[in-house]
Formats: C-alpha cells, structure tokens, sequence
C-alpha cells in the first residue's frame, strides 16, 4: 500500500458523528479562528498567497490573490459567497466534505469573511442534496450557539451571520456570475463580465466566491503555517487536494493526496481496476475536461502537467472506464447532460449542444456516416471560445478528445451497425450479470 495520502480534510471521517462541533473541536476545531481573530487582516489574505492556495473549484485562480482584488473598504457591505454547487459530472467532493466535516467549511467562512471584511456570508448548495442541506443547517446553528458566528464572535467585536441557500438544481449555477443571479433570486444565468464580481458582485457589492475545499483548506493552512501546506504538492500546484474515484475501480472514493500524485499511484491504493479489466480511458477533472487514456496514467495531477498532457485538473473528478465501455455511448450520454444544462443564454451553445446530442445519438445507433465525425468537430469549433460561458467550451471536450483518441471506435459503429458493445458488461457488477 502506498503511503502517499494526505488525510487532512478527511481525516475523522471514519469518527463517530464526524459531523458535529464536538468532533471538529477534539480535532483543533476552531483554534484556528482564535488565531485569526488576534491577527491583522491583511496578514490573512498574506499567509494565503504565500501557501499558493489555488481554487479548488475547477479553474485553479490563486485564492489569496482572489481576496485581495477586492478594492478598498467603503463602508458598505461586502460579500463572501461559497460555491457548493457541485454538479460537475464525476465531481464528489464537495459533497461527501459537507456531509462528514461540515465545520472545516464553517470555520473558514468565519476566517475568510474576518479577512475580506465582511459580516454576511452565503453558502449557495446544490437544490437536490437535502441531505446536505439539513446538515449544514445543522452545522451553522451548532457554531452560532458556541459563539463562532453571530455578534461579537469571541469576545472580539467581529460578528458574522451566515446563510444556507439550496437552489433548485441546475448545473449553470455553480458558474459564479449565474449563481449570483440565482442567489438574488433571478433565474440563474451567466453575467457579461466584467464587472468582476470583486468589483460588483452579489447586490452589486465586492464580492468574494470561492468553491468549498477552497475554503475549508483555510484553517489548516492558518493552523500549520503557508510554508507547510506550499511543500506539499508541486511547485505552482501547492497542496493537497480531495481527488475523486469512480467508475470502473475496485474502492471508488475520495483520495485526499498531494497535487502532482498520478492516476497510477491513485489506482493502486483503490484496488485496481474493477474485476483486473484494464484501463481504457479517464476524465481527469470531470466531463469538461478532455479525456485521457492510459497514456496517461503516469501524468501528474497537478494544474501544469495536466494542462500540458493537453486536459484540465479541473475538480479532480476522476471518472474511471474500462475495456468494456463503449467511448461513444459515454460521450452520448455526457453530451445529453450538457444540452439538458445549457442555460440557453447564447446561441452556440444553446443551438450547438442539440446538434451535437442528435450527431452522438445516430452514430451510436449506427445510423450516421463518417462525415458525421467532422460535422462534430466543426459544430465544437464554433462552440469553443465562441460561447458566452464555460458550459459551452466544457460540452466540447468528452467529444473533441474521444474523437482523437478513439476515431475507429465511432467508424466501427457505423460498420457494425450498431454499437459493438454489450452495455451490461460496462454497466453491472459480476454478481448482478450472473443474475441477470
Ligand atoms: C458551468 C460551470 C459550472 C461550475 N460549477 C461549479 C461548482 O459546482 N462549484 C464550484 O466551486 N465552481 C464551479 N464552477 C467554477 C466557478 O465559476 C468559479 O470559478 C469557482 O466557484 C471559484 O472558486 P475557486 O476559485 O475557489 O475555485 C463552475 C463553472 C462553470 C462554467
Ligand atoms: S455557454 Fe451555454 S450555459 Fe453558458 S451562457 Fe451560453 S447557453 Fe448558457
């Protein structure tokens, strides 16, 4: 077994109620506010440039540095609104971090909004997870009644309210701008920018949005010093991170690792591919980000070597397939979720992800022709970088990459056919297909 992980944000998981405030405070809970709270603020926003604390949220922008676009105090409010939106496909994270440790996400709220000069801050959740919603809700109250939140938190004169927000449920509003939107109560689509929301943000005001294990990455940072989180992980991809398994693997589930550790080192501490089937292809950071195959099982997961393999760590959401998946098929049925979510703001992506979803459809079922294949990559070059938002761009990479990869997987389709592939053997475990 390797010993390459690094139990940080997940380490009490296995607790006994890891979720409530009595376990986080046997685990440092809170000692890290206190120090906060003697602190000037400026020393905070500091300490997290220097620990190179990048977004966690897909994009990587350097957080320290996010919190110090904000301009100078006017006397009016300013906001800092968490992203626990989480509906990337393959992303799980975020989730299973609020489910179990909801504190370390409380906690660097109350630090973070001390820092930014804030007093009202807002944590934007996924509508479908009520599960999550309850126990946040939970949580909060948990730290207003023991004084980490409301007036004159500690005795220090700095008060701080928060508000859980659910959504309804839409993939377009984990983009920051449209989440805005939704959270003030409009139907959730992307703003023209700038204004960046440092600038003019929620209610119009500065503004600060920040994905969840950004956030909750901020107390143990405070609590062991910048120098200790920047000599884990790479040189520009400081850290840890939660990295997400699943799919085709023996003990999918959350890795919590140094940026920079590969998909082969992951795989061993998860077992292995499922049933010792080999590895045919990988989203390193979701469905937005191209795929690898096993080419790559040696690249590091870190925001550069990612990049140059030529994919994105985005949220380190590692949706693993073997041999037995048809690329075509998961292509298909990522590109139904992309025309399903466009908000239908702009034209190529509202037009173009339909376009795609009807090409993928008949391709799948045999029925296109080859043609097909550069109709596809014509359709995403008109969507990449002409969108209005990230959604678009994102739609594009399961079908540019799966083409360039495994263009003879589409022209057996047409040969056959059909789809040469038995769906139940990607689908069902061996238990169930001997049933079935
Ligand atoms: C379509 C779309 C969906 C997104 N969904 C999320 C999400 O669920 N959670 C998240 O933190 N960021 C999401 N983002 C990225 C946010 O716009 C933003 O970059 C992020 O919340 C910033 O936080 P960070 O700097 O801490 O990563 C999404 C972006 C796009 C374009
Ligand atoms: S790219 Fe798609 S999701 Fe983004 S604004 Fe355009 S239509 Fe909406």
């Amino acid at each position: 077994m390797s010993t390459q992980l690094t139990p940080i944000l997940t380490k009490f998981w296995d607790d006994p109620q890891s979720w409530t405030l009595e376990t986080y405070e046997k685990h440092d809970g809170y000692k890290a506010l206190k120090k906060a709270l003697g602190m000037p603020q400026a020393d905070l926003v500091q300490m997290t440039k220097d620990s190179g604390l990048r977004g966690r949220g897909g994009a990587g922008f350097p957080t320290g540095m996010k919190w110090g676009f904000l301009p100078a105090p006017d006397g009016g409010p300013r906001y800092l609104v968490v992203n626990a939106d989480e509906s990337e496909p393959g992303t799980c994270k975020d989730i299973p971090l609020m489910m179990a440790a909801p504190q370390f996400l409380i906690e660097g709220v109350a630090i973070t909004s001390y820092a930014i000069g804030c007093n009202h801050a807002f944590i934007y959740l996924r509508g479908e997870v009520v599960h999550v919603y309850r126990r946040l809700l939970r949580a909060v109250e948990e730290a207003y009644a023991k004084g980490y939140l409301g007036k004159n938190i500690m005795g220090t004169g700095f008060d701080l309210d928060v508000t859980v927000h659910a959504g309804a449920g839409a993939y377009i509003c984990g983009e920051e701008t449209a989440l805005l939107d939704s959270l003030e109560g409009r139907r959730g689509q992307p703003r023209l920018k700038p204004p960046f929301p440092a600038v003019a943000g929620l209610y119009a005001r500065p503004t600060v949005v920040n994905n969840v294990e950004s956030i909750a990455s901020v107390p143990p940072i405070l609590l062991h010093g910048a120098e200790w989180f920047s000599d884990m992980g790479t040189e520009k991809s400081t850290g840890f991170g939660i990295f997400s398994l699943s799919g085709h693997v023996t003990r999918p589930g959350q890795y919590e690792a140094p940026l920079g550790i590969t998909l082969r080192e992951l795989l061993d501490m998860a077992g292995g591919m499922r049933g010792g089937k080999k590895l045919k292809f990988w989203t390193p950071g979701g469905s937005s980000t191209p795929l690898f195959t096993d080419e790559h099982l040696d690249t590091p997961l870190d925001f550069e070597s990612v990049a140059a393999a030529g994919s994105m760590l985005g949220t380190r959401a590692l949706q693993i397939f073997d041999e037995t998946t048809c690329v075509v098929r998961a292509v298909e049925r990522w590109t139904d979720f992309y025309a399903h979510e466009s908000c239908g703001k702009c034209t190529p992506c509202r037009e173009g992800t339909w376009w795609l979803k009807q090409i993928l459809g008949r391709l799948e079922h045999g029925e296109g022709s080859e043609e097909d294949l550069d109709k596809l990559l014509d359709i995403c070059d008109n969507i990449l970088g002409r969108s209005f938002c990230a959604l678009g761009d994102g739609a594009t990479s399961p079908i540019t990459s799966s083409i360039q990869y495994f263009r003879e997987e589409y022209l057996a389709h047409l040969t056959n056919g059909g789809c040469p592939f038995d769906p139940r053997e990607s689908s069902l475990f061996a238990k169930e297909k001997a049933t079935a």
